[in-house]
């Protein structure tokens, strides 16, 4: 098949991570005679510096004709102008929106060769693999706000919710459950918030249409206890934006590393294949403290990769490949360094990529 796929390398390590990942789609098509076409454009704090403006319509207008969009990472210290009118992250924000995509799904599967990466104690991590779900395009991140402002007095911002914004979204999780261990956990704040109240009487009639799931509502300061004491018990967690943004970096470290953690997000604009316009993105940040010194590890970026061929390719065998792959090398001992412990060798990002590469010729 032919697809188009739009990068946006983005900032800080961003740039070096996808180059890992393109070069193991590269490789997928020569092994499945495959051609993807790459389209590289600007988006964050590089398009800040270039164009004046985090998000360029060439950007959206570009993505919008893709049949899938990559990610890195955008953001970075020199951005960080609380006075400024524009930060890298607008960019996420807006192209998040612009294609609607309404849905961010966040596995978090613990490779058991990483299991003493990791901070909590093995016994409690066996077995652990959930898919979060987060909503992506309203609650805090996009309602009604007010900037402080020079004078710096007074500030807010809104969590609102429609009844149509929670049921896809659930809906969306529901299914996915069905076809995992049919197990669901809608998370929310209903003993305080309205918006929560409002989350939780949506996800109860949405889950009534699927008897078969075994349905829990967890209050979201409860989850994020119950994510370290049980974590093996969950398979998939729903969740509102600001919730499953909290809630996925703290997942993260069940899996080893923010370095492992690919996403994808998805909405309802189709591509020329008649499947999702996703995004797919490592959940990790720029991590400017890094870049440029090719330690960064891109093994969340390739299973990103993993994930785009399987939702917005239908490539279900070659995105298994990729994820095959990645446990070979695992398994072999490759390490970057935040997933390494003592006595370990310790592998580039570059060397990395290159062993990925070798496992799938
Ligand atoms: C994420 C990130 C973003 C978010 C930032 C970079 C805007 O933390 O994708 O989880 O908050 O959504
Ligand atoms: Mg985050």
């Amino acid at each position: 098949m032919e697809a188009k796929i739009v990068v946006l390398d983005g900032d800080g390590i961003g740039p070096e991570v996808t180059a890992e990942a393109v070069k193991i789609l590269d490789v997928v098509g020569e092994r499945f005679g495959h051609t993807f076409h790459y389209d590289h454009q600007l988006m964050g704090g590089c398009a800040i510096d270039e164009l004046g403006t985090s998000l360029p319509d060439e950007t959206v207008a570009a993505a919008k004709a893709a049949d899938a969009v990559l990610l890195g990472a955008v953001g970075g210290p020199k951005w960080d102008i609380p006075t400024a009118p524009d930060r890298p992250e607008r960019g996420i924000l807006g192209i998040r929106k612009a294609l609607e995509l309404f849905a961010n799904l966040r596995p978090v599967k613990l490779n058991e060769q990483l299991i003493e990466a990791s901070t909590i104690k093995p016994d409690v991590l066996a077995g652990t693999d959930m898919l979060v779900i987060r909503e992506l395009t309203g609650g805090l991140y996009f309602g009604p706000r007010k900037e402080a402002g020079e004078e710096g007095f007074e500030a807010y911002d809104t969590m609102l919710y429609t009844r149509p914004e929670i049921e896809r979204v659930v809906r969306l999780a529901a299914d996915a459950a069905m076809g995992r261990r049919k197990k669901l956990a809608s998370v929310d704040k209903a003993n305080v918030l309205a918006s929560g109240r409002l989350w939780r009487r949506v996800a109860t009639d949405v889950l009534a249409e699927y008897p078969e799931l075994e349905v829990e509502h967890v209050l979201v300061d409860s989850m994020a206890m119950h994510l370290i004491r049980r974590p093996a018990s969950f398979d998939v967690i729903v969740s509102n934006n600001m919730f499953g943004d909290i809630l996925t970096d703290e997942a993260s470290m069940l899996a080893g590393s923010m370095g492992m953690l690919p996403s994808a997000s998805l909405g309802d604009l189709k591509n020329s294949h008649g499947l999702p316009l996703g995004l797919y993105e490592p959940i990790h940040g720029s991590a400017p403290d890094i870049a440029g010194q090719g330690i960064a590890n891109p093994l969340a970026a390739v299973l990103s990769v993993a994930m785009l061929l399987r939702h917005s390719l239908g490539l279900a065998d070659e995105a298994q490949a990729i994820e095959d792959a990645v446990d070979a090398v695992l398994d072999e001992g490759a390490r970057t360094g935040d997933i390494a412990h003592e006595g370990v060798e310790v592998v580039s990002t570059q060397v990395m990529g290159d062993l990925v590469a070798e496992k799938l010729e």
